[in-house]
């Protein structure tokens, strides 16, 4: 299976710029002869909580060939994306249970996707409840075929080395680490956005968390005194692919002219 990740677009009407660079990106996917089974695009579809903005980034995203899934970021306000999705994707799958939260299971590819809403208002490092966990770890425990997962989540919940990021670390960070490590048999990796630029590890040296690329700009990520992202609209673009295969994931960079 190929998962083709792209992160963090930030839609704004004005930046004409920022919507030329993904429609470049999505024309590369669509022309790629590794032939995509899904795009995941992880959080952070529009600028700061903007509902309006929904419309016109959605129109983009239209012209992606294959199925894509989106998850919340922090500038996305779940109601307002979740009513987007039903107007402007409504294939999307919708939250699990009824639940305010943008939490759901894809489970028609060889791969289980468990995709979780971290969104909270003005929270740059999110957060998931109680309520979250208990979600997630019924849908890891309730795998009797013992498929892989892949979890998509906004934050990377490890540190990075960038003094703004890691600044916003939230408190929810090693809750989830400890449910990935103690469920490290199915689940193969976790894909995030939030960094605008790709960064890898293993969590808790055993399971894969990858950062995808922003679409929009880029943000230099080893700078431990850094206060304010720097929002680099220069950095070449890029995408990433994960290639899961016999439960071995293999993640490739693909750089776009
Ligand atoms: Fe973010």
């Amino acid at each position: 299976m190929h998962i083709f990740h792209i992160s963090d677009i930030h839609y704004q009407p004005t930046d004409i710029d920022g919507q030329r660079k993904l429609q470049r990106i999505i024309q590369s996917i669509n022309d790629s002869p590794a032939r995509p089974d899904l795009v995941a695009i992880t959080g952070d579809l529009v600028w700061k909580e903007h509902q309006e903005y929904y419309a016109g980034c959605f129109s983009i995203l239209s012209t992606l060939s294959v199925p894509y899934v989106v998850i919340s970021g922090n500038h996305d306000r779940t109601a307002d994306l979740i009513q987007a999705l039903r107007q402007y994707c409504p294939s999307h799958p919708q939250p699990s249970d009824n639940s305010p939260k943008l939490n759901y299971v894809v489970d028609s590819f060889p791969v289980r996707l468990i995709a979780l809403d971290s969104f909270k208002h003005n929270q740059g490092g999110g957060e998931l409840t109680k309520a979250d966990f208990a979600w997630l770890k019924s849908k890891l425990e309730d795998n009797s075929e013992r498929k892989p997962v892949v979890i998509l989540v906004h934050q990377y919940t490890l540190p990075t080395g960038s003094g703004f990021f890691d600044a916003h670390q939230a408190s929810w960070y090693k809750e989830f680490n400890e449910i990935v490590v103690n469920h490290a048999d199915t689940v193969k990796l976790v894909l995030c956005g939030h960094l605008h630029n790709s960064v890898s590890s293993l969590i808790g040296g055993i399971v894969p968390i990858i950062s995808g690329f922003s679409t929009n700009w880029g943000e230099d990520i080893l700078e431990p005194n850094k206060t304010e992202p720097n929002r680099d609209t220069s950095r070449p673009l890029a995408y990433l692919i994960h290639r899961i295969k016999d439960g071995n994931v293999s993640s490739y960079t693909v750089t776009v002219k």
